[in-house]
């Protein structure tokens, strides 16, 4: 049997590309899981294709009494969680001369709201617990700036900055909280939304990232914090 089987991972975005693959890692490890999504149907229909226990919980996480919500049910249901995995994110390419405010906002609250809110719930249940890890997906973006991603980019630079101030305030309560980033181009909806040609011709199945999730779900108590990880760099060196 697995060592992760039975433990509760959390993932966000879990609908469709990397977080979808994600889950499936995770389920395929005998993990218990918990898919917040707004797309809904998606969500259920995924539901039905792992085999494992598996709470999916609707939720538009732009929104903070959504996101609230969605992250309560998922406390009460499935109880607190080993792993947290906030991967939903929407990049929608738009020049500072063509963004409005409501769209900005959109962007900014599903990256990096959404990460204070779920992270912010399982912080004192994690604490109760005597630890946990928290993951939060990042970018380039993350650390470089790119033409017309005036949301995107600093609410990944933003997610970068809140994991770096959490993992130190979580290390005394063995709280571990990483970015990872995916580290190659992968072929998801987002990315078949956004890339060149020319990177699609070198995309890889999203599954092929997932080695670094079971990896830091495997991480100890106190493990590996503060980092910001590559994940198909990662998935290389710890394999399959
Ligand atoms: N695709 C890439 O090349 C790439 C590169 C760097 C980082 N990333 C990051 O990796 C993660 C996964 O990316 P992906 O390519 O699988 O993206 P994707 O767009 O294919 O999937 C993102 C998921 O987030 C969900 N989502 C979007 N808005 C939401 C909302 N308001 N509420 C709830 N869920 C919402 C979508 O429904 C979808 O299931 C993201 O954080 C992304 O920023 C991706």
């Amino acid at each position: 049997m697995s060592d992760l089987a039975g433990k509760t991972a959390v993932i966000t975005g879990a609908a469709q590309g990397l977080g979808r693959a994600i889950a499936m890692a995770y389920a395929q490890a005998g993990m218990r899981l918990a898919l917040l999504d707004v797309q809904a149907d998606k969500l259920k229909q995924l539901a039905q294709e792992l085999n494992t226990d598996c709470l999916t919980v609707a939720a538009d996480l732009s929104q903070a009494a959504d996101t609230q919500a969605a992250i309560d049910t998922v406390l009460r249901e499935m109880g607190t969680p080993h792993i947290l995995i906030h991967n939903a994110a929407l990049l929608i390419t738009r020049s500072m001369q063509q963004i409005q405010l409501a769209d900005w906002q959109k962007e900014v609250n599903i990256i990096l709201q959404a990460a204070f809110i779920l992270s912010k719930a399982v912080w004192q249940p994690m604490i109760d617990a005597g630890g946990g890890r928290i993951v939060y997906l990042s970018s380039g973006s993350g650390i470089r700036g790119f033409v017309e991603e005036v949301a995107y980019c600093p609410a990944k630079h933003g997610q970068e900055g809140l994991m770096k101030v959490l993992a130190m305030e979580g290390q005394p309560f063995k709280i571990a909280v990483n970015t990872v980033t995916p580290g190659a181009p992968i072929n998801t909806p987002m990315s078949a939304m956004n890339y060149t040609d020319d990177l699609k011709q070198q995309w890889v199945d999203p599954m092929a990232l997932t080695p670094a999730f079971l990896h830091l779900a495997r991480q100890p108590l106190g493990g590996l914090s503060g980092e910001r990880l590559n994940a198909w760099e990662l998935s290389q060196q710890v394999g399959g």
